[in-house]
C-alpha cells in the first residue's frame, strides 16, 4: 500500500473498511479533496491472475456424463401442459452437443487462433461453406460410418439437405463451382462446425470443430509433407511434443497395388479399404466376412491382412519391391520429413487407411503415445474426389483436425492454458449524479482503443473492486464529484496499487 502523507487521508484509510459497506454516492460528497485517493487505497488487493477454471467447464467434461447426470428424457415427457403455463423445458443442450459458457469459449477461442495463426503461417487462406448442405454431397456407396452418422431431413421446399458431417466435400464443390478461374494451388484452411451423430466416447461428440487445411492442384508428395509439417508446428506452439505424440502414415496404394496383382476391379477399392479402416473397432472374422462379401477371394485377404501388418519401409519393400507408386511416395515424403526435421514425429503403419471412401494415396493420423484416445487429427489424398461429383479430377491432400480430442489430451499432460477474463479498465461513479460522466469516461478510453468494463449500477466499491479482479481489470478509473469538477478521475493502476488522480484528457 502506498505510503500516505496527508494525516487526514490517513483517518479516511482507517475507516476505509466501513465506507466500503456503503453504497459510493453517500461519501461522494463533503468529504476531502483526497477522497478519491483514500477510497482506492482500499486494503483489497491488486486482483491475482486465476487459474482457468477446469470444474466448471462444459467443454473439458467428458460429454458422455452429461445427460445421465440430468435424466433428460423425464424432464422431456412431462404432460401437456395448457398454453398460458410456462412448459419447463430441458435446460441442457441436445445430446452429444456444447453450450460455450465464457470459460469454454475463452478455450475454444485460443485453439482456433492456434488453427488459423499455424495455418497463416504457412501461406493458406481461409475459406468457409454452409452448415446446411444438400444430402447428395455426402452420399458415398462404399458403406462408410459417416454416412450412417448424417444428421439428414428434408426441408420444408422438399429438399433433402444435411448437417455436414465433415468439410471436405464442401471444398470440392466450391472447387468445381469456381473451376478454371482458381488460380492453382489453391491452400485453403477452414475452422467449421461439423455434425454426426456418433456413439459417444471421450473425445467424440456430436457437433464438434474441424481445422482443415487443403492443397489443392499439387500431386507431388511435398504437399502431404507440408500439412505434416503445420501439423507439428500447431503441436509444438501449445506445447505438444514428440514424446507426446505422433503420425502413423502409409498409402492406400499400398492397398491398391495388391488388390490390382490380384486383379481385383478398381470400383472396389473404395469399399475395401473402409472395410480395413474398421480393423481395430471390430473382431477380424467380421472383418474378413466383410471383405469376402466383396467378392475377395480367401487368398486376398489373407495377402491384404499380410501387408497390413507391415511396420517398416523395409519389409514394405520386400513385400511389394522397389517399383510401386506407393513405396516412391512414401520414401520420398520420410526423406522431406528429415529435412524439415520432423522425422522423430512420424512412423510407417501400413494399417492405418483412414475411413473416409476418397482417399487414393498417403493417408495419415496424428495419435497421443499413451495410446488412451482416439485419433487426434487425419488425413491423406484425395485425387479423383471431384470427378465423384462431376468436375475434372485435380490432385489434392488435406487433413482434418477436431477440437475435442486434443483437449482431452492438453488435460492429460496439464497443459491446459490458464485463460482469464482481459478487460483494460473498470470504470466507475460514486454518485448516481455520476453516470453520465463515467459514460464519457468510458468513451474516451473506448476511443482510445482501450476496453472498459463500465459499472452500470451503484455498487458498494467493495463490489467494485472483487468485479476488477474477477474481470482481470488492470486499472480502476473512479469518478467522484469534487475531482470531476476539476477535470479529473482518480485512477488506481490495480496490478501494482499505484494511484494518482489525472486529468480526463490525460488518460492514455
Ligand atoms: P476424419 O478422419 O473423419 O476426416 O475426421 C478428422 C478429424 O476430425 C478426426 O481425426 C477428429 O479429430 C475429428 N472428428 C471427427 N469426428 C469427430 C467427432 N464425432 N467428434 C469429435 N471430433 C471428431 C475428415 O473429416 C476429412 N474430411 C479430413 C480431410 C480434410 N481430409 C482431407 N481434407
Amino acid at each position: 500500500m502506498p505510503a500516505i502523507a496527508n494525516p487526514s487521508l490517513l483517518i479516511l484509510h482507517h475507516h476505509h473498511h466501513l465506507h466500503l459497506h456503503l453504497r459510493p454516492r453517500r461519501f461522494a460528497t463533503g468529504l476531502l479533496p483526497q477522497t478519491l485517493l483514500s477510497l482506492l487505497s482500499s486494503s483489497i488487493r491488486a486482483p491475482t491472475l486465476r487459474p482457468h477454471s477446469t470444474s466448471s467447464s462444459a467443454q473439458t467434461q467428458p460429454l458422455s456424463t452429461d445427460n445421465a447426470r440430468t435424466g433428460r428424457s423425464g424432464s422431456i415427457s412431462s404432460p401437456p401442459v395448457q398454453p398460458d403455463i410456462a412448459q419447463k423445458i430441458d435446460i441442457n443442450p441436445p445430446k452429444g452437443t456444447r453450450d460455450f459458457p465464457p470459460e469454454d469459449m475463452r478455450l475454444r477461442n485460443w485453439l482456433f487462433n492456434n488453427f488459423k495463426e499455424v495455418s497463416q503461417l504457412y501461406g493458406f487462406e481461409e475459406v468457409d461453406f454452409p452448415v446446411l448442405e444438400s444430402e447428395a454431397l455426402f452420399i458415398r456407396k462404399a458403406g462408410e460410418e459417416i454416412r450412417e452418422q448424417l444428421y439428414c431431413f428434408e426441408d420444408r421446399g422438399n429438399r433433402r439437405v444435411a448437417l455436414r458431417p465433415e468439410l471436405t466435400p464442401s471444398l470440392a464443390r466450391l472447387v468445381i463451382q469456381k473451376g478454371k478461374s482458381l488460380p492453382l494451388p489453391l491452400k485453403w484452411f477452414a475452422v467449421g462446425q461439423c455434425w454426426r451423430y456418433e456413439r459417444m466416447t471421450r473425445g467424440r461428440r456430436r457437433e464438434h470443430y474441424q481445422w482443415n487445411m487443403d492443397i489443392i492442384g499439387v500431386p507431388d508428395v511435398t504437399a502431404e509433407a507440408e500439412l505434416i509439417s503445420s501439423i507439428v508446428t500447431f503441436f509444438k506452439r501449445i506445447g505438444i511434443t514428440a514424446s507426446d505424440v505422433g503420425f502413423k502414415v502409409s498409402s492406400r496404394k499400398v492397398l491398391q497395388e495388391v488388390l490390382r496383382g490380384y486383379s481385383v476391379p478398381d470400383h472396389l477399392f473404395g469399399r475395401v479399404c473402409v472395410i480395413i479402416d474398421k480393423m481395430e473397432k471390430i473382431p477380424i472374422d467380421d472383418i474378413k466376412k466383410e471383405l469376402r462379401s466383396a467378392e475377395l477371394s480367401e487368398e486376398v485377404i489373407e495377402e491384404l491382412l499380410q501387408v497390413l501388418s507391415v511396420k517398416s519401409l523395409e519389409k514394405l519393400e520386400e513385400k511389394l519391391g522397389t517399383v510401386g507408386e506407393a513405396l516412391v511416395d512414401l520414401k520420398q515424403l520420410f526423406s522431406l520429413a528429415e529435412k524439415y526435421g520432423y522425422a522423430d514425429w512420424i512412423q510407417f503403419d501400413a494399417s492405418v487407411v483412414r475411413g473416409l471412401a476418397y482417399y487414393t494415396g498417403i493417408v495419415f493420423e496424428g495419435f497421443d503415445r499413451e495410446g488412451k484416445l482416439r485419433a487426434i487429427c487425419g488425413g491423406g489424398r484425395y485425387d479423383h474426389l471431384l470427378s465423384t461429383f462431376g468436375g475434372d479430377d485435380i490432385p489434392a491432400c488435406g487433413f482434418g483436425f477436431g477440437d475435442a480430442v486434443i483437449v482431452e489430451l492438453l488435460k492429460e499432460k496439464g497443459l491446459l492454458p490458464e485463460l482469464s477474463p482481459q478487460v483494460e479498465n473498470i470504470v466507475c461513479s460514486l454518485d448516481q449524479d455520476l453516470r453520465g460522466a463515467a459514460a464519457a469516461v468510458a468513451r474516451i478510453l473506448r476511443q482510445r482503443g482501450q476496453s472498459v468494463d463500465l459499472v452500470l449500477e451503484n455498487k458498494p466499491l467493495k463490489w467494485v473492486f472483487k468485479r476488477a479482479a474477477r474481470i482481470n481489470a488492470q486499472r480502476l478509473i473512479l469518478v467522484g464529484s469534487a475531482e470531476w469538477q476539476k477535470g479529473m478521475v482518480g485512477v488506481k493502476i490495480l496490478t501494482s496499487g499505484e494511484q494518482y488522480e489525472v486529468k480526463v484528457d490525460e488518460l492514455e
